[in-house]
Formats: structure tokens, sequence, C-alpha cells
């Protein structure tokens, strides 16, 4: 795959209209799509959008940085790839090749628990900062074992994700018949048919070199049918995941540990006594919680509480650079990025993946540009945000003048 075929790709939704051709439909909707009537996506968009920024005129803003400090590093652009199950369907060896792409543009890839790579080989194969994304599972000592690999191979940031305590509901995954293991059906066979280039490019040499794709961090015994349903009990995802584990979880991890998945100041606030590093403000980019509230409606609030002591990042609907300015002015240190770079993964493995990792960084420093910011940390303050935005009530406000129109 060379850098010239991705040319055409300009923007995140080229990007991910290339995906949708590319991938089977089953594992496009996976990936693209999100839990029950998807309000939550279509409202974590709406409220970014509804975000607007405030030039300040005259500023010269010939030197610009996007560089940002997070998680006690300073980065060339102020965002991570999120964790993301199964990137290794989306392209061969996925995982490494955003992996890749994360290292050659400076920035931390986080492996999920689901990662169909093994953070061992993902390690061996990049130079990129691991983080690792853990889910609990029933049996805590098998997930124990698991955390002390990650951080044997090298990880020095866990992510402990919060936000979903039971199973989402995704209809179209049943509909579609998209699960690991992979299930033999007519309807997923003939997908994948319709789909050769992704059928030999990526399961065809997937199925020569190591088998069926499965959880790489599962044990051993989840590979067998057998193995699978003995087993299949303590892997599940604890419904009985409490604060307790996340105090068990700082007194075992020795290095940074964030909580992925807080929507509420008070719970932002018991993170931090907690000794966590860092939050991630996320509505999990609508798969998990339909109802949920996007980041753009609570990150100031969990801002304002903790961030002059824990960091605050936040993911959820990032499509362009302007977003993450966006959600950087409303008090976020930094951003994830979930599905824009598995789009770009999907169109051209690593250097799709760096392509759109490119194309969001251009996009920020032209937003910067416009609203005359030379550094992220003027974004600081909120003094970016229109006002109304930035202080919902304010001296002309019409409930405060009793102007209201109530026709
Ligand atoms: C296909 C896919 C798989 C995901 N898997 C995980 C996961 O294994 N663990 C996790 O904490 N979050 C997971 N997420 C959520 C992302 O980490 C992130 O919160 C979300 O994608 C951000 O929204 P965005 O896709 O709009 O950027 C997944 C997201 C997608 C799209």
């Amino acid at each position: 795959m060379s850098t010239r075929s991705l040319e055409h790709i300009l923007n995140v939704e080229d990007a991910r209209l290339a995906a949708k051709s590319r991938l089977p439909h089953g594992l496009f909707e996976y990936v693209d799509r999100g839990a029950e009537d998807e309000t939550s996506i279509i409202s974590n968009r709406a409220q970014l959008d509804a975000i607007r920024l405030s030039p300040l005129a005259l500023v010269d803003v010939t030197e610009r940085s996007v560089s940002a400090n997070i998680l006690g590093r300073t980065r060339p652009l102020p965002f991570a790839i999120a964790p993301t199950a199964v990137a290794g369907l989306v392209w061969f060896d996925g995982e490494i090749e955003l992996a890749k792409a994360a290292a050659s543009a400076g920035i931390p890839f986080c492996v999920s628990t689901q990662s169909i790579t093994a953070i061992e080989r993902i390690a061996a194969a990049s130079d990129a900062e691991l983080w690792f994304q853990l889910y609990v599972w029933r049996n805590r000592q098998r997930m124990f074992a698991l955390v002390d690999r990650a951080w044997a191979a090298g990880a020095q940031t866990l992510v402990l994700t919060v936000d979903n305590p039971v199973t989402p509901n995704r209809e179209y995954n049943r509909r579609n018949g998209f699960g690991i293991p992979l299930r033999v059906s007519a309807r997923a066979g003939l997908d994948v048919l319709l789909h050769p280039r992704w059928a030999f490019t990526v399961m065809l040499r997937a199925l020569i070199t190591s088998g069926i794709p499965t959880y790489a961090h599962y044990p051993p015994e989840f590979r067998t049918r057998l193995g699978r349903i003995s087993v299949s009990d303590e892997l599940a995802f604890a419904t009985d995941v409490t604060w307790d584990d996340v105090h068990e979880l700082r007194r075992r991890w020795p290095g940074k540990l964030v909580l992925k998945g807080i929507f509420r100041p008070d719970d932002a606030l018991r993170a931090r006594s907690c000794g966590v590093d860092a939050i991630v403000v996320s509505n999990h980019g609508g798969r998990n919680l339909d109802s949920a509230p996007g980041p753009v409606e609570v990150l100031p609030a969990i801002a304002d509480a903790v961030s002059d002591s824990i960091e605050v990042l936040a993911d959820s609907g990032v499509r362009r650079g302007a977003d993450i300015a966006r959600l950087m002015s409303l008090g976020a240190t930094g951003v994830l990025v979930g599905r824009a770079t598995l789009y770009g993964l999907a169109c051209g493995g690593v250097h799709g993946a760096r392509r759109v990792i490119d194309i969001l960084g251009h996009e920020l420093i032209t937003t910067m540009g416009f609203i005359g910011a030379t550094s992220l940390e003027q974004l600081k303050g909120r003094s970016f945000l229109h006002q109304r935005l930035a202080s919902p009530v304010t001296a002309a406000d019409p409930h405060e003048t009793g102007e209201i129109d109530h026709g």
C-alpha cells in the first residue's frame, strides 16, 4: 500500500467511506455503529458541532505548536489512539500497524484487552509507547496475571475501562452474526465473499499465519471450543466492579493508572482520591449506554473539579482537528481517537492510520491559526469558547433580565 494511493483521503469521512467499501458489512458496522438507537452517536456529534470557537483577531500565528503534555511526557500532538477491540480484523496485524503509525507520529497507542494481537508481539514489532486497556474479568486472578503481562511487555500506563458494567445492546451485531470467536454462517460467508480483497489480505493471511483470529490476551484454553466452555465464565466481564478494584489495581500497578468512562465530577473526585493519574471523559463513542451524556456536556464541570490535580482526557465523536480544539477548550488536557484511526487503518494499514493522524493534526493547527492561538496552553481558561457556551448564565442572559419569550 503506497501513500500515493491514499491521496484521495482528505478527511476522516473519506477514510470512513473507503473503510465501508473495503470491510465486510458485519465488521464495518461493528466498528462504525453504536448502541440501541444510536442517539448518543448523533448527540456526540451535534454537541461538538455546537461548540463555536471565537477567533481572536490580529494575532501573529506564523509559529504554532500543537504539542501537549499527556501523562508526564510532551507529545507532538495532543491525542492518543484509543483502545479498540478487534483492530486486528480491520487489517492484517492491525494492532501492530496502528502501533507503528502511533510511533511514527510520536503518540501513544492503547492496546485493548480484546486485541487480536498480543501486547508482547505489538511491543516487539513497534517502538510505540504502549498503554494497556483493561476490562475486569470475573476471575480476578486471571485478570491480575494479564495486568502483570502488560507491565512485563513494557506498558507503563494502565487504562481501566469503567463504563461497561453490563453488556451493551448492539442489535446489528446480532443481526449480522458478528462476534468473537468468529462464527461460521451462510450470511457471514457471503459477506466475506463480497469483500474478496479483505478476505485475501486479512482473513486468509491470518488463517495461514496463526489460525482463526481470536482474543490474544485470553488464556490458551479459550482458543479451543471445549476450553472456551470451561473458562468463558471466568473471562466474562465482571458485573461487580467497584472502587475496591481501583484501589487494588492502584496498589499493584507501578505505572500511571487511568479510568476511562467517567461522567460525573463526584466520580472524578473519587478517582483522584484513589490515586488515579488521569480520567477519560468518554461515552465509549456512543457504543454502550445510549442515553449517556456526551463529553461536551460533562467535561467542563469535571475539569473544574479535578484538573488542578489529575489529567482529564476526553473522547467520543472526534472526526476533525477542530473537535480536539473544542474538547481542549472545554478543559481536556488531551484526547483519544477511536474510529478515525480505525477507518484509516482499513484504508491502508500503517499508512492509512498515519494519514488520519496527520489530517487531524493539520486540521488542529489550521483551527488554531484561525482562532489566534499559538499553543494549546492558550485554550485553557475557555477564552476561545463562544460566550454562550463558556458561561451559560451571563449578565445579558434573558432568564436573568426576565425577557423570556413564552410564545
Ligand atoms: C470498534 C471499537 C472497539 C472498541 N473497543 C474498545 C475496547 O476494547 N476497550 C475500550 O475501553 N474502549 C473500546 N472502544 C471505545 C474507544 O476506546 C473510544 O472510547 C471510542 O472509540 C471513542 O469514540 P470515537 O470512536 O468516536 O473516537 C472501542 C471503540 C470502537 C469503535
